[in-house]
C-alpha cells in the first residue's frame, strides 16, 4: 500500500503577490505629538522589514504604493518631506536591496517628479535588473485611473494608424499596456490603518484579490503583521465567480 501526501494536509500556497497600501503615518505620528514628517520616517522603515519577511514567506511580488496621484494635494512641505525621504530610501537601500536579489521597478507618472528622483530610478531598475529572489514594484505618483486612460490611449493611437482593429483589443492586449505589464495580479491587498478602500491603487489588478484591512497603523507594522494577514489569505477560499468548492 502506498501512502500518496493527502491534499488536505497540504497548507495552501502563499501569495505569490502582495500589494500593501501603507497607510497610516500620519496618525501615528499625531497620537504621539509629532510631526507627521515623524510618521513617514518610521514608516520609511517599515519597509525594510516587509521586505525581508516577503523573502522570508517564498512572495515573489511586492507592491508598495508610497505616493499616489492625489497625494499632490497636501501641503507643499509634506510633499518635500515624502520625496526627500523617497530619495533618502532610494541613495540608502539600494546597495543592500541589490545584495539580497532583489529587483526594483516602479509604476506611475514619474514626469512630474524632480530629475534627480528620475535618476534613482531609472538607476535603481538597471541595476537590480537582473535579480530574481523578489521583485519590489514601488508606485510612486500612481494612480490607477491615469494607467487605465493611458493604456486606452495607446489602444486608440493604434486604431487610428491602423495598425489595431477595434474588435481585436482584447483582455489580454489591454492588461499588455498597463504599467504593470508582465506583473501577476496582486493574491493579496493589504491596507494599513482602518481605512477600507482602495484609493487608486491597482483597480484593474486587483478585481480578484484577497483584501485584508489591518486597524495596524503603517510605521507599526511588522513582519508579524505580514505573516497574519498572509495566514488569513491562506484561510480564504478563491472562488473566481465559480461555485463553492
Ligand atoms: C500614508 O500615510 C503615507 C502616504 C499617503 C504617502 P498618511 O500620510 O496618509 O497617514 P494618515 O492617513 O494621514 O494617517
Ligand atoms: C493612499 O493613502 C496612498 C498611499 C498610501 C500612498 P491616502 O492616505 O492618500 O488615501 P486617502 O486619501 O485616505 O483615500
Ligand atoms: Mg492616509
Amino acid at each position: 500500500m502506498t501512502f500518496a501526501p493527502s491534499l488536505e494536509n497540504t497548507p495552501p500556497p502563499a501569495p505569490k503577490h502582495v500589494a500593501i497600501i501603507m497607510d497610516g503615518n500620519g496618525r501615528w505620528a499625531k497620537a504621539r505629538g509629532l510631526p507627521r514628517f515623524a510618521g513617514h520616517q518610521k514608516g520609511a522603515k517599515a519597509v525594510r522589514a516587509v521586505v525581508e519577511g516577503c523573502q522570508e514567506l517564498g512572495i515573489g511580488h511586492l507592491t508598495l504604493y508610497a505616493f499616489s496621484s492625489e497625494n499632490w494635494k497636501r501641503p507643499q512641505a509634506e510633499v518635500n518631506d515624502l520625496m526627500g525621504l523617497l530619495r533618502l530610501y532610494l541613495k540608502r537601500e539600494l546597495a543592500d536591496l541589490h545584495r539580497n536579489n532583489v529587483r526594483m521597478q516602479f509604476i506611475g507618472d514619474f514626469d512630474a517628479l524632480q530629475s534627480d528622483i528620475q535618476d534613482l530610478i531609472e538607476s535603481a531598475q538597471w541595476k537590480t535588473r537582473g535579480n530574481t529572489a523578489l521583485c519590489l514594484t514601488i508606485a510612486l505618483n500612481y494612480g490607477s485611473h491615469d494607467e487605465i486612460v493611458e493604456a486606452c490611449r495607446k489602444l486608440a493611437r493604434a486604431v487610428e494608424a491602423g495598425t489595431l482593429r477595434a474588435d481585436a483589443i482584447s483582455e489580454d492586449l489591454f492588461r499588455a499596456e498597463l504599467q504593470t505589464a508582465g506583473i501577476p495580479d496582486p493574491d493579496l491587498l493589504i491596507r494599513t490603518s482602518g481605512e477600507q478602500r482602495l484609493s487608486n491603487f491597482l483597480l484593474w489588478q486587483a478585481a480578484y484579490s484577497e483584501l485584508v484591512f489591518l486597524d495596524t497603523l503603517w510605521p507599526d507594522f511588522t513582519k508579524d503583521h505580514l505573516a497574519a494577514a498572509v495566514r488569513e489569505y491562506q484561510r480564504r477560499e478563491r472562488r473566481y465567480g465559480a461555485a463553492s468548492a
